[in-house]
C-alpha cells in the first residue's frame, strides 16, 4: 500500500487533497485570467498519472498548477516536484526599502504568471512558460533583506545557525539576503523561471549560489513514495505530513513571531556532501546499522514494513540494541513532540561538485526545531562517517500574498 510519508492509514487520500488544491488553484487563476486558464487548471489537477493512466496520455502533466495566491507560500506544503533550484541573491548596498518592494513586486508579478502557465511580464520566450508542469516559486528572506526595511522586524532566529563541531561550511553555499526556491516537475519549465527571475533580480544584487536538486522524474513511482537519496536509503519516513493534525504548528509562524511572518515558516538549507565511494566500501548490514532502518523498503531493523514503529528497546540476543545508540534515526528523534521538523530534501550530484543532499527543512522556530536534533547527530551519528554539511542558509518565509499583492508586503505595512 502506497502511504503518504509519515502518514498512517485512515488520513485523507492524496487523491482528495490535490483535487481541493487544483480547485483552489483554478479559483486563483479565474480572475487573473480568466476561462482558459480555470478550465485547464480544473482539468488536469495536480495529480500523479501513475497508477490509473500509466501511460499519462490522457492528462499530459505538463499542464499541472499550483496556486501561487493563497495564506501560505507554494513550494513548502505542496508534494515535493522532481526538480529544484535553491538560488540565494545579494542584494546591492544601495538597495533600500523601496528598491526591495519594487524588486518583490516585480518578482510576485512574474511568478503569480509564471507559475499558472503564463509568460513573465517581459518572457522573450513566452512559449516556454507554457507547460507549468506543477512549477512552485518560493521567496525566503535573510536577515540582510530585512534590515533594509525594518531591522526592528528581523525574528531571533534568523540569524546564521550556531557552529557545530563536524560542520566544514563555505561561504560560497552558505547565507545570502534573498532565497528564490523553484521547484518543478520539468526542467526546461523550471530553468525558464529561473531565467524570468534572475532578469528580474539582475538589477537589484547578484546571485551568491545557485544550488540543483532532484528526486525520481515525475510519475516514474506513485505518488507518496518516500524519496530516495544517492545512499539508496528511503528518506523521509518519519516527517510530519501536511495533512497530519499538528503539521500547522509545527511549521507555520503563529503569534509568537513578528506579524509579517504569521503564516509564514522558517527553512533551513543545508547542503550536506556525501561520500558515495566510501559509502560504497560498508557493507549491507553496515549501512542499515548505520541509521537503524533496511535499505530494500526502509522499514526499522526491529520491523518489516516501512511506516512500522521502530522498538528503540529491542535487543539483539547477545544484549546490543537493535537501533544502536549511534543510529541516525535514534539520535534524530525526540521525545518532545514540538522538536520536530519538516524535511523536503534533493539529491545533488555533478562531476565537479560531487554528490550529496540539498537538506531543506521548515519550521516555525529553527532553534526550538532543527538546532537540537542537529546539536545530537553533532555530538554522534554513525552518518558522520560519510557526510559533511558544506553550506548553510536559514531564510524566513513569508506567507502568501493575495492577487495584486506581493510577497512579503506585511513587512512594508508594520
Ligand atoms: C546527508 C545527510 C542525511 C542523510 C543521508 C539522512 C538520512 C536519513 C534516513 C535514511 C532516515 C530514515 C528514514 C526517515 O525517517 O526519513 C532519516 C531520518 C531522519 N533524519 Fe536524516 N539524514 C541526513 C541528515 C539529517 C539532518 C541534517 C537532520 C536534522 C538536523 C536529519 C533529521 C532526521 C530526522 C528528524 C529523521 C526522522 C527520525 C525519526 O525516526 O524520528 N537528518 N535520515
Amino acid at each position: 500500500m502506497t502511504r503518504l510519508p509519515g502518514h498512517g492509514p485512515g488520513g485523507p487520500s492524496r487523491r482528495k487533497v490535490l483535487w481541493g488544491g487544483a480547485a483552489a488553484a483554478g479559483a486563483g487563476a479565474a480572475a487573473l485570467t480568466g476561462a482558459d486558464t480555470v478550465f485547464r487548471s480544473l482539468r488536469f489537477p495536480v495529480e500523479n498519472p501513475g497508477a490509473d493512466d500509466p501511460a499519462g496520455a490522457a492528462r499530459p502533466h505538463g499542464e499541472r498548477v499550483h496556486p501561487f495566491h493563497g495564506a501560505h507560500q507554494s513550494g513548502v506544503a505542496t508534494p515535493p516536484q522532481a526538480h529544484a533550484r535553491f538560488i540565494g541573491v545579494d542584494l546591492n548596498k544601495d538597495v533600500d526599502a523601496d528598491g526591495v518592494r519594487r524588486l518583490l513586486s516585480l518578482l510576485s508579478d512574474d511568478a503569480a504568471r509564471l507559475t499558472q502557465g503564463r509568460a513573465a511580464l517581459a518572457d522573450t520566450e513566452p512559449e516556454l512558460a507554457a507547460a507549468p508542469s506543477g512549477l512552485t516559486i518560493t521567496f525566503g528572506f535573510g536577515p540582510g533583506l530585512v534590515e533594509r526595511v525594518d531591522p526592528g522586524a528581523i525574528p531571533a532566529w534568523l540569524k546564521p545557525l550556531p557552529d557545530f563541531t563536524t560542520d566544514r561550511l563555505e561561504e560560497r553555499w552558505s547565507h545570502g539576503d534573498l532565497l528564490l526556491q523553484v521547484c518543478c516537475d520539468d526542467p526546461l519549465t523550471l530553468s525558464h523561471a529561473a531565467r524570468m527571475l534572475g532578469k528580474d533580480t539582475r538589477a537589484f544584487g547578484t546571485v551568491r549560489w545557485s544550488q540543483e536538486g532532484f528526486r525520481r522524474s515525475y510519475g516514474a513511482e506513485p505518488s507518496g513514495t518516500t524519496m530516495r537519496n544517492l545512499f539508496g536509503q528511503v528518506d523521509g519516513t518519519v516527517n510530519p505530513a501536511p495533512e497530519e493534525e499538528g503539521f500547522d504548528s509545527l511549521v507555520w509562524c503563529g503569534d509568537d513571531a513578528p506579524e509579517w511572518l504569521q503564516g509564514g515558516t522558517a527553512m533551513v538549507l543545508r547542503r550536506i556532501a556525501m561520500d558515495l565511494e566510501g559509502w560504497d566500501r560498508l557493507d549491507r548490514p553496515g549501512r542499515e546499522d548505520s541509521v537503524g532502518r533496511r535499505l530494500d523498503n526502509g522499514a526499522p531493523l526491529t520491523g518489516t514494513e516501512e511506516h512500522d514503529e521502530p522498538d528503540l528497546e529491542a535487543m539483539t540476543p547477545l544484549g546490543f540494541p537493535v537501533i544502536a545508540e549511534y543510529a541516525h534515526i535514534r539520535r534524530a528523534r525526540s521525545p518532545d513532540s514540538e522538536e520536530r521538523i519538516f524535511r523536503r530534501a534533493y539529491n545533488y550530484e555533478s562531476e565537479t561538485e560531487g554528490a550529496g543532499l540539498l537538506f531543506a527543512c521548515y519550521q516555525r522556530d529553527p532553534e526550538r526545531q532543527f538546532v537540537p536534533i542537529q546539536r545530537r547527530l553533532d555530538e554522534l551519528d554513525l552518518l558522520n562517517e560519510w557526510i559533511t554539511h558544506i553550506g548553510s542558509a536559514v531564510f524566513a518565509i513569508p506567507p502568501g500574498c493575495e492577487e495584486g499583492g506581493f510577497v512579503g508586503q506585511g513587512l512594508f505595512e508594520s
